[in-house]
């Protein structure tokens, strides 16, 4: 027991483009939309999470709403550091000055040094006295139980709403790797696009996120499809709010782009894995988590690309701040965390 431990806060952040979760003692306190909302005219933060949320794309001349991040990285630094102090603050009062606060936070694989420290800076900035970093994918593959320390190659593709991040694991490193900008949010506006095209009507960000979860599908033909959902949204032509249903197929169809440069990442990664653990990989499977693994359909769709197993992890959400959880418990035995020296 050193000095501090009696009053050290220890919280893992799942610092998402989407959802920020933080953990502590080992539970999920916190799972929040990653949006504050700004009074223009105090500069005052006036929401967090999904107070904030609620009021997106609502808002009037002096109240604006902020998503801190974008394609996984910070931004908008003020906004995302109000944004992360508001989340902690959520989990209750804090000792300030006698609490010694220990961070592990997770960052895309694709991210540049300056992003890096960027993190790092956000952290102290929020009186962080120990911070360190993990790789998303990294992260999710100690979220779902798979052992990294492992002499086997596991293969993680997580899909976020900022990145999708695809990677090989094997002896706590990661072998190879694509992280690239293409995921929920490219989902989202996919589908805005296709509304606009098909329909010649205008839908919200929300709404086109509400069509995705009810009706979005990886493939045009499910083996379990959801009944079509009925929208609204303004006609381009008259100005006036109308409405249409739509059908998974179409979603299908509107993300297919998108999907193929997913498909494309994926086959990268395979194509420069070595070929011991190549022979794992066959052997195992691949394991899909984040958000978007919540689409339909896409581990057949992936499966049939790849002519591997592919599998959506329990609770593909919360996957990645699990194993930030677990790596928290064990940052002196970790060698894939990375504390500002490795930088
Ligand atoms: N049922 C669903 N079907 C399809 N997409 C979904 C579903 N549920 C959530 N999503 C999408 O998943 C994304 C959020 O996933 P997640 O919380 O893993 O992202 P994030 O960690 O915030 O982002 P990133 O890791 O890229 O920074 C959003 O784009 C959301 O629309
Ligand atoms: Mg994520």
């Amino acid at each position: 027991m050193g000095l501090f431990s009696f009053f050290t806060q220890e919280l893992a952040i799942d610092l998402g483009t989407a959802n920020t979760l933080i953990i502590q003692d080992g539970k999920v306190v916190v799972e929040e939309p990653s949006i504050v909302a700004i009074n223009l005219l105090t500069k005052e933060v006036v929401a967090v999470g999904h107070k904030a949320m609620q009021m997106h794309e609502k808002t009037h001349q002096n109240l604006k709403t902020i998503r801190p991040l974008k394609d996984g990285v910070i931004a908008d630094f003020q906004a995302a550091e109000a944004m992360i102090q508001g989340l902690i603050n959520m989990i209750g009062e804090r000792k300030k000055f006698f609490t010694h606060l220990k961070i592990v936070i997770c960052i895309p694989s694709g991210i540049t040094e300056v992003e890096k420290r960027a993190v790092f800076d956000s952290a102290d900035h929020v009186d962080s006295k120990e911070t360190y970093l993990i790789y998303e994918p990294m992260a999710a593959a100690l979220g779902i139980g798979l052992d990294v320390e492992a002499p086997e190659g596991n293969m993680i593709i997580d899909i976020g709403g900022g990145t999708t991040e695809i990677a090989v694991i094997a002896l706590s490193g990661i072998v190879t790797d694509q992280s690239i900008r293409i995921a929920g949010d490219v989902f989202t506006s996919d589908i805005v696009d296709y509304m606009k095209k098909k329909y010649n009507l205008l839908v919200g960000e929300r709404t086109a996120e509400q069509i995705k979860i009810a009706v979005g599908s990886a493939i045009t033909e499910l083996p379990n499809p959801p009944e079509p959902i009925a929208i609204n949204g303004r006609d381009l032509i008259t100005g006036i709010p109308r409405q249409v249903e739509v059908k998974y197929s179409e979603v299908a169809v509107a993300l297919d782009d998108s999907l193929n440069k997913v498909e494309t990442a994926i086959l990268k990664v395979l194509e420069d894995v070595p070929p011991e653990l190549a022979s794992d990989i066959y052997k195992r499977g691949i394991y899909l988590t984040g958000g978007g693994a919540l689409l339909r359909g896409l581990d057949i769709r992936l499966s049939r690309k790849t002519k591997l197993d592919v599998r959506v992890a329990d609770d593909p959400l919360r996957a990645v701040v699990k194993g930030s959880g677990i790596a928290l418990k064990g940052t002196n035995r970790y060698t894939f965390l990375m504390d500002r020296k490795n930088l």
